[in-house]
Parts: C-alpha cells; structure tokens; sequence
C-alpha cells in the first residue's frame, strides 16, 4: 500500500530530554484536532507518556471524549517490526503525530526518521542544550548521508521561553542560536514557560494553553503549507 495523498508525517524529537517533545506534541494534536484536522498520535517513547494521560484521560472523561487516536509502538522491537508500524502510518489520513525518545541510536528510529515529513525540534536557549541539539543535527545529518531515504523539512521550536526574559546579551545568544537552527531549518515564534502548559491532557487545550503555543503552532502550519 502507498503512503495517503493527505499523509502527514510529523516527528517530534531531539535527542536532548525534557525539551518539550511530549507536551508539544499533544498540544499540537490537540490544536489541530481543534480546527478540524484528521490526527493520530503514535507513541513511540519508551516511557509511553502519552499512552499514560490517554489512560488516565479515559478514566476522567469517558472512552468517547477523544477526537483521535493514540497508539503507542515499541521502537526498541527493531527496524522491521517498526517498519511495517510505519508503512501502516502512511496508510492514515492526515496528520500523524510521533512522540520519539529521540535516541538516534535506537535502531528502530530509522524507519521513523524515513518516513516523517516534518521533524519537530523543541529546544532552549540554554548551553547545553543547544550543544546537545547541535550534536542531535549532525547525527541526524549523517544518517540521511546513509538513509537516503530521508526527506524531513526541519522546523525548530523555542520552547519554556521564561516571561521577562529577554536581556540584551540574551536577545544576542537567541538571535545566534536561530540563525544556526535556521541553516537547517524553520525555527518558529517562541512558546513561553507557563504553568497552564504542564496540566494538557488528550481531549483539547484549555484557553491559557492555546494563548502560549498558537504563534509557534501557526507558522508550523504555515511551514508545511510551503
Ligand atoms: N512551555 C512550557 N512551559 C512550562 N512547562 C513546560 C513547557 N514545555 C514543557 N514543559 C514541561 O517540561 C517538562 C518536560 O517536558 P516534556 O516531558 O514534554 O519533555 P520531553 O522532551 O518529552 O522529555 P523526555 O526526553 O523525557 O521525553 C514537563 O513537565 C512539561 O510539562
Ligand atoms: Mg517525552
């Protein structure tokens, strides 16, 4: 079977842990589940975050709140079971939505990394989390050298933007670190930190929320207008 005309592959990840990967990407789902969107979240963390809220979100709000579907997949199973989960994925309509541990050297992320569409990099301006990106690119750089196969627009969101933040020598340290990320890539308007981003769950996005991820969110979308 051959990949949707209207499959949208997108892959949340970077290989630096507690960026953002899981809250963004169930925001995301929920933002585009909100204005109409066919959408489908796989899970493919080890920790199987998203699988979790789901179960807790069924207890609290019925099995029939839900206007998509979570699947968690086990990446660890290796390339071919993963590969055929994949290939499953094309098959869907719309936008499908991969939650990753973002560790390249899970050999099951390769079939993953193929098919995205889009890869979605949540990021701080923070050192060490920008070497730790930076590390995360070239990796991913040398893979598509191998899988040729790979074909992912990158688009890189500034996430827990402190409120207040924002000092001269801190606007100068952003402004270099998206003009690095930009040779890559897309980078988005920011997300701020804010606390209403910590309590999301699997149904929508509450007012407070929407207000901190609909600037990034938007030139997502428009990014993959493009
Ligand atoms: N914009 C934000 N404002 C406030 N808190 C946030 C924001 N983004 C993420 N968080 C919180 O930061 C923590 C780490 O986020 P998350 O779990 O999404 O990161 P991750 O990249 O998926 O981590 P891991 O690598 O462990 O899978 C979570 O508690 C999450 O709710
Ligand atoms: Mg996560």
């Amino acid at each position: 079977m051959a990949k949707k005309e209207d499959n949208k592959i997108i892959v949340f990840a970077n290989q630096k842990g507690g960026v953002g990967k899981t809250a963004l990407c169930v925001l995301f789902a929920n933002y585009l589940a909100n204005r109409g969107k066919q959408v489908t979240v796989i899970d493919a963390d080890i920790q199987k975050s998203i699988q979790g809220i789901r179960n807790n979100d069924i207890r609290q709000y019925g099995k029939d709140a839900f206007s998509y579907y979570v699947q968690a997949y086990d990446v660890s199973k290796g390339p071919e079971a993963v590969g055929k989960l994949v290939e499953a994925a094309e098959e869907v309509s719309g936008y499908v939505l991969f939650d990753t541990p973002g560790n390249l050297s899970e050999d099951g992320m390769i079939p993953i990394l193929e098919a995205a569409d889009y890869i979605i990099t949540p990021y701080q301006y923070e050192t060490s989390t920008i070497s730790s990106t930076g590390i995360f690119l070239q990796t991913l750089q040398k893979l598509r050298e191998t899988f040729t196969k790979m074909h992912a627009k990158m688009i890189f969101i500034p996430n827990r933007i402190k409120k207040g933040s924002g000092t001269r020598e801190e606007w100068d340290f952003w402004t270099a670190t998206d003009n690095l990320f930009n040779a890559f890539g897309h980078v988005t308007s920011i997300v701020r930190d804010g606390i209403a981003i910590q309590r999301y769950n699997t149904v929508q996005n509450n007012e407070a929320q929407n207000k901190i991820v609909k600037d990034a969110f938007w030139d997502v979308l428009q990014e993959m207008k493009k």
